[in-house]
């Protein structure tokens, strides 16, 4: 029998368990193969005692539905920068990964499947440098990664938010308010476009385009002169203005290098009130709600397909891949160049453009 191993890592992601499921049934249709899941990314590994679960179909019968991951996940394990207490108690990190390649083959593992974003991706590509057979499958809920033109949980997100401004469109309707929506998107405002054409928003602002303030409160001032007497703004997270920086704090975990971005919704809300805006604004940050629960129908297809895509690759010794889904089709391409580049929005792409067609602002024309 081989073993393969399976982690996820980085933020969770409605899918997670769809594609653990996919590569246990496959590995039980095709026979030869035994599933081993990682607990919280490579933790699970590193750990004293180990947490190491065996994964088989009973045990994952039926998780496609379920939001999460079973086998857990962290922002806390890069092997690659792993922290380490000093004497003095204070915190440095380490470069730890030969002794996660080392232990991953002494426990018999045969190859790897690496379930996570850019961050992760990078962890497989080191490991797969150090002779681990390794394959990656892409997730993120921001949809950030270039070498795929969907990842799963994106749509989930989506569903998730243009459900709640549908909500706050009714708000604001009967109280004449501005309302922004703050949704998630560190450096790509794929979510917050996509409910904005999908909810049917005002004003839509993007990471990819800095906003001018003045553009903002011409746009509402519009809005109100025309007669209709409310607004409705969606901002991704990782938007800015034009004359500063997006919102973040330095994260406060040991061993998660990450900004934690968000308040971006009450800074605007703070500059449109300074610049006089008659109407109430209030503001709604969604945040983690957006990763969590059940994935929609198709990202469970998606995350389904890519599992199953995943157990093909190392089954036929095809390591140092990522999953991709191209062109309607699931595919793979070489992990260092799905990490060579973000999926920014550009401004020229079509869904931009259909915003604009339809008068939705970016905050940089009148
Ligand atoms: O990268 C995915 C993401 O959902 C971002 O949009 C967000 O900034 C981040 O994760 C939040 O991560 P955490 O779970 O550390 O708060």
């Amino acid at each position: 029998m081989k073993k393969i191993l399976v982690a996820t890592g980085g933020g969770d992601c409605p899918g997670l368990n769809a594609v653990i499921r996919a590569i246990v049934k496959s590995a039980d249709m095709h026979g030869g193969w035994e599933v081993y899941g990682s607990i919280e990314a490579f933790n699970g590994v590193l750990s004293e005692p180990t947490e190491i679960v065996r994964l088989t179909e009973s045990n994952t019968a039926g998780i496609h539905v379920r939001g999460g991951t079973i086998i857990r996940t962290t922002n806390k394990g890069n092997p690659l920068a792993y922290p380490v207490q000093l004497p003095d108690s204070t915190w440095t990190t380490k470069d730890i990964s030969g002794e996660l390649v080392q232990k991953i083959r002494d426990f018999g593992f045969d190859a790897v499947v690496n379930i996570g974003g850019d961050g992760s991706q990078k962890i497989s590509q080191a490991l797969f440098e150090q002779g681990l057979n390794i394959i990656g499958v892409p997730k993120t809920i921001d949809n950030d990664l270039s070498a795929t033109d969907l990842t799963f949980g994106f749509s989930t997100a989506v569903q998730i938010a243009t459900d709640s401004f549908d909500k706050l469109v009714t708000t604001a309707e009967s109280h004449h308010r501005v309302m922004i929506m703050e949704v998630m998107g560190r450096d790509a405002g794929w979510i917050a476009l996509h409910t904005a054409i999908a909810g049917g928003a005002e004003i839509c602002l993007i990471p990819e385009i800095p906003y001018d303030i003045e553009k903002v409160t011409w746009k509402i001032n519009k809005r109100y002169n025309d007669g209709r007497g409310f607004v409705n703004i969606v901002v991704a997270e990782g938007a800015r203005p034009l004359e500063g920086n997006v919102m973040a704090q330095q994260a406060k975990d040991v061993g998660d290098e990450h900004l934690k971005l968000g308040g971006i919704a009450n800074y605007l809300r703070c500059q449109i009130e300074k610049i006089g805006c008659e109407a109430q604004v209030r503001t709604t940050i969604l945040g983690h709600v957006q990763r969590g629960g059940s994935p929609i129908a198709f990202d469970r297809i998606l995350a389904t397909a890519m599992g199953v895509k995943a157990f093909e690759l190392m089954d036929s010794g095809d390591f140092g891949k990522m999953v991709t889904y191209k062109n309607n089709e699931i595919g793979s391409v070489a992990i260092t160049e799905a990490i060579s580049r973000y999926n920014f929005l550009s401004p020229a792409h079509y869904l931009v453009r259909t915003a604009r067609s339809l008068g939705v602002s970016f905050g940089d024309w009148m």
